[in-house]
């Protein structure tokens, strides 16, 4: 990504916040997607750890929060060498863009999020201002690497939405500056639901632990959860209404198999929940396999790892310092003369 002699490399900007356990939701909605497009774009991810302080955290735990999913993140496939991969709280520039952004973002707009609105209720006795104008500092990350495609889950639509919308704001009001982001939500996996209630969201917060698969599960777990998986009572496999448990299995088998849902249901003709439950299982069991293993040779590597963000910290910084610059001159500050 660095020598950029051809013509420029669409660019594609993420982020996951480092809130404790990955879920195989924030996989398959997103970071199997980030590894897949690595080869083919000019790829930037970060940890949002900035984000992550709207909700409390332990100091001595978030600090490892962070390092272990930085590990994950490399262990699922994210390649230093392809992708610049850095800490948001490393990039200063991020928090800096994310002030002059929340200056053009109504407090309507904010109010409206649902997500603002969702954590609101959980965490009442902690409405801080940060869980209202989480979205500026999102739409900042987006926006200072002029990224074309922000890869995510389906849950983020309306925080793109908002980016987008703040963009074509500023643009207007002064001249095009920001790339108009679009987002890439995936047609399957774009809203793993809960493996006990599959009407509501896979999360990591979820108070039943059965309910959602974390990246390091053991086998056992694995399998065990996806046995005690909600269904419904007419016991064949097929895409449909009013069967949301199955729709659920079949969206994960789908994503990691590469298999179609009328190739899923001719697979499971004839056969019960039982052993489409544990095909799911196992096949998860496969796909997550390598990645603890190469997860529990990396988190023993303090020195590498702290190599790889350390030097990505610079890179991610100079690309969003320009922007930067761009913004505070259009807006009508006066830089300092060197
Ligand atoms: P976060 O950390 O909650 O989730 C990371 C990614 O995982 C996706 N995801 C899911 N996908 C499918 N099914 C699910 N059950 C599921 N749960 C989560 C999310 O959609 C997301 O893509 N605000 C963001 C982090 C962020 C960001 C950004 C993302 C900060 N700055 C800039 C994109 C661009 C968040 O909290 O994601």
């Amino acid at each position: 990504m660095e020598n950029q002699t051809a013509e420029r490399k669409k660019v594609i900007f993420s982020a996951i916040q480092p809130s404790g356990t990955i879920t195989l939701g924030n996989y398959l909605g997103a970071l199997k997607n980030w590894v897949a497009l690595q080869d083919d774009f000019d790829c930037i991810f970060a940890l949002a750890d900035l984000h992550t302080i709207t909700v409390r955290q332990e100091p001595a735990k978030f600090r490892r929060n962070i390092l272990e999913a930085y590990a994950l993140l490399l262990a699922c496939g994210i390649d230093v060498n392809k992708s610049l991969f850095f800490m948001q709280s490393h990039v200063h520039t991020h928090a800096e863009l994310a002030w002059i952004l929340n200056c053009y973002t109504q407090f309507g707009e904010l109010s409206r999020m649902t997500q603002f609105k969702d954590k609101s209720a959980k965490h009442a006795d902690n409405v801080n201002a940060g869980l209202f104008t989480y979205p500026s500092l999102m739409a900042a990350d987006i926006l200072l690497y002029n990224a074309d495609y922000v890869p995510v889950g389906a849950d983020q639509k309306q925080h793109l939405e908002l980016c987008r919308n703040i963009a074509e704001r500023f643009n207007g009001l002064y001249s095009p500056t920001f790339v108009v982001p679009d987002g890439l939500i995936p047609k399957t996996g774009a809203r793993i639901m809960s493996l006990q209630d599959p009407t509501k969201k896979m999360s990591k917060s979820d108070e039943n632990t059965a309910g959602f698969i974390t990246m390091l599960d053991t086998p056992a777990e694995i399998m065990k959860k996806f046995k005690r998986a909600v269904t419904d009572s007419e016991a064949r496999v097929y895409y449909g209404e009013n069967k949301a448990g199955i729709n659920n299995l079949m969206g994960i088998y789908s994503c990691i198999t590469g298999k179609s849902y009328d190739e899923i249901e001719k697979e499971f003709e004839g056969r019960g929940y039982g052993d489409f439950k544990t095909a799911v299982g196992e096949a998860v069991v496969k796909e997550l396999e390598p990645i603890q293993a190469r997860y529990n040779e990396l988190i023993k590597d303090k020195a590498y790892l702290e190599k790889c963000y350390s030097e990505a910290a610079p890179r991610a910084e100079a690309i969003a310092r320009r922007t930067l610059q761009k913004v505070m001159k259009k807006v009508g500050y006066l830089p300092v003369a060197h």
